[in-house]
């Protein structure tokens, strides 16, 4: 991910940083391959979803960035420790399993003070990280736009903060009078608290600058020139393996050039278009800690240069219908669905091959009586063609005849009408062309904004 130890370490003065945290490896990001323990503590407080269903969650976040999940546990817990969040036979037991299991990681599903991280560490003997630091990871790995990685690296920046006591205090010695340190008596956790406060502050700026060309481009409406259609859902409910099924993604992972670029968009061929793109993006998760709200909307703020959103939704998931307003409520925040002008929205009703019978008929009906529904498998791929037709339908809707003058040596313009259009009629008239063209709203648009920007 770009973390922010890039980040940092790419100033030019490398010598002070030999001096400072961020060179140490344990605050490195994690890697590829890692082998995790994956641990939910259970206070038994949510009585709505079962210890298995956040097992499965924190595993499935893990996996998505190429944790390899080697074992999962829950432990029931009836009140937090300060040192060690679990009780002291609880640790050894983990301490045992992450032998055993061979760990390097350990992934513990809540959020864990500073303290209780370090401990843990000595205890375990090996890294931990919590809930809000693997989330991070996460919007790391996938934050597109300028502003989604400014916030990601804020809100990094802010957890990192925080556990400056964690194993670094060795280094608080007075190291006064000379390097970056501050005068004379400046203890090196002070001095790396000042260096992360002044980059906040700097982070702040760059985003204030950002906002603001955004809404300057917001204004020109400036699109992608093909359509966009955006996978939004919560995570584990299949967005991924329906992107692979959609863009033939297996032979295209293995395209690493393509895949270095931007591994979530790809091509997407759909019955009459002459190009479409897919965007997966990154997924919702349930009790999103609340410093991570910030990073999350902006990483999802893609989804509002999208033509369509197509919401996956886990159909068998027993919380499904809460997930559901869930993603609808955020989305309608950032203002991508619901608004004037935002995308249309349609629903993939994914996972109806882990239902019994009678569960996927009544659902397969339901769906079919609406018309912005379709109820598929991306694992077996049933039904998935049913919904690139109704992708193509809601890309097409509202098309309508348009009456459009160009300049008889305009050939580019004409070529993207005949690519995206049906020309029904194309006359020259001296040094100018009138042409009668049928496009989608979302088509004539676009064309408007090619004019225009010309
Ligand atoms: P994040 O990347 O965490 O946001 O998850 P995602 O929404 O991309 O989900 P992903 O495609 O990684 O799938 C999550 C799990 O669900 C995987 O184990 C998939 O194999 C499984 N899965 C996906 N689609 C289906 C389906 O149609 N049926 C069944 N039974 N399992 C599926």
């Amino acid at each position: 991910m770009p973390s922010i130890l890039a980040a940092l370490t790419r100033t030019p003065n490398p010598e002070h940083f030999a001096l400072s945290v961020f060179d140490r490896d344990e605050l490195d990001g994690l890697r590829r391959g890692d082998r995790a323990l994956v641990i939910f503590p259970d206070f038994g407080r949510d009585e709505s979803r079962d210890s298995d269903a956040r097992l499965e969650e924190a595993a499935g976040l893990a996996e998505a960035i190429g944790i390899s999940v080697v074992e999962k546990r829950a432990l029931n817990l009836r009140q937090a420790r300060p040192a060690t969040l679990f009780g002291k036979g609880q640790v050894e037991q983990l301490a045992v399993a992450t032998r055993v299991a061979e760990a390097n990681l350990a992934i513990i599903d809540a959020a864990l003070s500073p303290v209780q991280q370090k401990n843990l560490e000595d205890e375990l003997r090996v890294k931990v990280i919590d809930r809000t630091g693997l989330i991070l990871e996460i919007f790391g790995e996938r934050a597109a736009t300028a502003e989604g990685r400014l916030q990601v690296e804020l809100a990094h920046l802010d957890y990192q903060a925080g556990r400056l006591v964690r194993s670094w205090t060795h280094l608080e010695r007075q190291r006064g009078g000379f390097g970056f340190l501050g005068g004379p008596g400046e203890t090196q956790i002070e001095a790396d608290r000042r260096m992360i406060r002044d980059r906040i502050a700097k982070l702040r700026r760059e985003l204030e600058q950002v906002r603001r060309t955004r809404s300057l481009h917001r204004a020109r409406r400036q699109k992608a020139p093909w359509p966009v259609i955006a996978l939004v859902g919560y995570t584990n409910a299949g967005k991924s393996t329906l992107f692979n099924r959609m863009t033939g993604g297996d032979v295209m992972a293995a395209d690493l050039l393509f895949a270095t670029l931007d591994p979530t968009m790809r091509e997407i061929e759909l019955p009459g278009l002459d190009k479409a793109i897919l965007s997966d993006t990154v997924g919702f998760v349930s009790d999103l800690p609340t410093q991570l709200v910030a990073a999350f909307r902006a990483t999802l703020e893609e989804v509002n240069a999208a033509d369509l959103i197509v919401h996956v939704r886990d159909i068998s998931h027993p919380d499904s219908d809460a997930q559901n307003a869930g993603v609808r409520q955020v989305l309608r925040e950032i203002g991508a669905s619901e608004g004037e002008g935002s995308a249309p929205l349609i629903e993939a009703w994914n996972k109806i091959d882990a239902l019994d019978d009678a569960a996927r008929e009544q659902l397969c009906n339901a769906a079919a009586r609406r018309d912005d529904v379709v109820a598929v498998s991306a694992l077996t791929g049933q039904r998935v063609e049913d919904l690139r037709q109704l992708i193509v339908e809601r890309l097409d809707r509202g098309s309508a005849i348009h009456d459009v003058r160009l300049s008889v040596s305009d050939g580019e313009n004409l070529a993207w009408l005949h690519r995206n259009g049906s020309v029904l009629d194309q006359q020259v008239n001296g040094d100018s062309m009138q042409i009668s063209v049928k496009l989608s709203a979302i088509d004539w648009e676009r064309f408007q904004d090619r004019v225009n920007a010309d």
